[in-house]
């Protein structure tokens, strides 16, 4: 539920946005930034300070990962001093981190170790201040390509999930591309497991290989020279990738505690899961499935969530997720003669108390081949579901569809109520409002609050607001501040509109509803990722992850130079190129 609801203290004049090419954060006059943490910086304690041209497993295993993506920043004290941040490290890219020439095997296990997710403890004096992360803390943990997850719910132990190295199908090393996520109200973080497929080489001839995009050439990292299991070819290893495609629930608050992958959620490349307590306690995952013509899904738990802290309400919370009813969108238009996308929806369920609801599928197949299930439920294809999130303050639902370019080509759907617009390179945002209020109903209304592109451009909306609004393309993770203003970033401007990406805010409710607002530039080749807004109780902050900075560049020919800015007159080794960072912007 949200906390008390106030006025926002995150007042800004909007900024303008920025040509692509800028290398710099763009923030609102009477902003500063500051960076948290960086990709290489050393987190375990012993790990090595950041050297570039020397990085090896064990140095990356101690330090932030490598292209952080969702984030939270989760308080731990009632002054607001200490906290915990948790970051995805979604995935690598080599041609900026190494010199040319490193060793391919190098290459391939730094990448391992600096994949999946980081938990950094965090200090400041008072409210309001900089955040500092603290080196070697007690809570510190890396989560790598590596570190052995445990499987539950109904899959587990499935012959879908058993290989050579895991004859049981009960535990798998490490976690995939995790791009999105969500904190629960019990303090654990969800993170999706996005575009696995292409860390495996598959024969791709089976339909439940390539409705996942496994096949022979998805695999260009070559990990399978350093690791058998991710050929898929492999006669032992023909269901790893079964093992990856999943929710993974962390909890920040006990480094030794084995991370959990949850097969009642289902498999699809999960941009992430955000979940709400219904009134009557079950607990509600929303989750969107990133790709062209994919879907948007719903997850209710069996259990009810049970309050307090005490240890027996912890324990019964941690398995919320293990057991519940999977369903998926379909989206029915009323007709664009009312001048508005808009319409009803229902939930088609896939799972119900156990048992499987798709004709021709047993449950286990239902879980890992999700995607087919779907199809044959009948879902409705969207425009790249992303952050899929409901808002505490109205109870409503927000989905971004980031783009679907391939909408109406040759051979492919054409525009429907839902995704209006054939070759749709901007992407718009799905309202949800479930029928009374309560989440567990199969029945739900829906409009578009946004359909993005620049103001003025033929078949725009913005939510009905008239006035001025920034030009914004491409939504992928959203947020809200406490009083239940939507914020959005974006991944894809500097394609579709050759901009930075960015950060926006948008009312959702009363006269300003739609009136979209810039608050901050990334800079060049950079998507802004896992936004977080405090806005509470003497709080004035935003941070976001700066993913891929200088993405398009080389080690040898940077395109970014952010964080640090390090000019030539760096020192010997001293690494000149982009870092993926967390930053916070806060009043000057
Ligand atoms: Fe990893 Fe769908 O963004
Ligand atoms: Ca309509
Ligand atoms: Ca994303
Ligand atoms: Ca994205």
């Amino acid at each position: 539920k949200p906390g008390k609801p106030g006025r926002s203290r995150l007042l800004f004049t909007p900024v303008a946005p920025q040509p692509a090419d800028t290398d710099s954060v763009g923030v609102p006059a009477g902003y500063r930034w500051d960076t948290i943490v960086r990709w290489g910086d050393p987190i375990l304690p012993g790990a090595p300070g950041f050297d570039a041209s020397d990085q090896t497993q064990e140095s990356a295993e101690g330090q932030f990962g490598y292209n952080c993506d969702y984030l939270d920043i989760i308080e731990t004290n009632s002054k607001g001093t200490r906290a915990l941040l948790v970051a995805n490290h979604e995935y690598t890219n080599e041609e900026i981190m190494f010199p040319p020439g490193t060793d391919p095997e190098t290459v391939v296990r730094v990448a391992l170790a600096s994949h999946g997710m980081s938990v950094v403890e965090l200090r400041r004096a008072r409210r309001g201040d900089a955040w500092s992360y603290i080196p070697g803390a007690p809570k510190n943990r890396r989560i790598t390509a590596e570190t052995p997850f445990t499987f539950d719910g109904p899959v587990r132990g499935s012959a879908l999930l058993r290989t050579a190295e895991d004859p049981r199908g009960v535990t798998v090393r490490g976690t995939l591309n995790n791009c999105a996520g969500g904190t629960t109200p019990w303090g654990t973080v969800l993170s999706g497991e996005e575009n696995f497929n292409q860390y495996f080489l598959a024969a791709g001839t089976d339909v439940r290989e390539s409705r996942y995009g496994l096949g022979p050439t998805q695999d260009s990292r070559g990990w399978r020279n350093v690791d058998e299991r991710f050929d898929a070819t492999s006669e032992g290893y023909r269901n790893e990738p079964h093992r990856f495609g999943w929710i993974v629930e962390v909890d920040p608050t006990d480094p030794s505690s084995t991370p959990v992958k949850h097969t009642a959620m289902g498999r699809f490349k999960h941009e992430g899961a955000n979940v709400i307590v219904n009134d009557d306690g079950h607990v509600v995952a929303y989750m969107g499935d990133d790709e062209r013509f994919d879907y948007v899904y719903r997850f209710v738990s069996r259990k009810k969530l049970r309050k307090g802290n005490s240890p027996g309400a912890r324990r019964h919370n941690l398995g919320l997720l293990s057991e519940g009813d999977l369903s998926v969108a379909k989206f029915i238009g009323d007709g664009l003669e009312d001048g508005v996308s808009d319409g009803i929806g229902r939930w088609l369920p896939l799972t119900r108390a156990g048992r499987s609801m798709v004709a021709g599928m047993s449950l286990e197949e239902v879980l890992v081949f999700t995607r087919l299930a779907a199809d044959k439920a009948g879902a409705t294809k969207m425009d790249r579901p992303e952050d899929v999130e409901p808002n505490l303050v109205n109870g409503h639902i927000y989905v971004a569809c980031t783009n679907n370019t391939d909408r109406g080509k040759a051979g492919k759907e054409g525009p429907t109520e839902p995704n209006p617009r054939n070759a749709n390179k901007d992407g718009h945002v799905v309202e949800m409002i479930p029928h009374k209020g309560d989440h567990t109903l199969e029945r739900f209304r829906w409009n578009l609050l946004l359909i993005c592109g620049d103001p003025g451009t033929a078949g725009t909306y913005f939510g009905g607001y008239e006035g001025p609004v920034s030009p914004i393309s491409c939504p992928d993770n959203v947020a809200f501040d406490s009083v239940g203003n939507l914020w959005v970033s974006t991944d894809g401007q500097p394609s579709s509109t050759s901009r930075c990406d960015a950060l926006f805010k948008v009312p959702v409710a009363g006269p300003q509803r739609g009136r979209v607002q810039q608050f901050l530039s990334v800079p060049a080749g950079a998507e802004t990722c896992g936004p977080v807004v405090r806005d509470t109780d003497g709080e004035g902050s935003v941070f976001v992850s700066v993913q891929h900075p200088g993405d398009g560049g080389t080690w040898e020919s940077p395109t970014s130079f952010f964080p640090d800015y390090v000019t030539g007159s760096a020192g010997r080794g001293e690494f000149k190129g982009p870092r993926p960072s967390v930053i916070q912007v806060r009043r000057a």
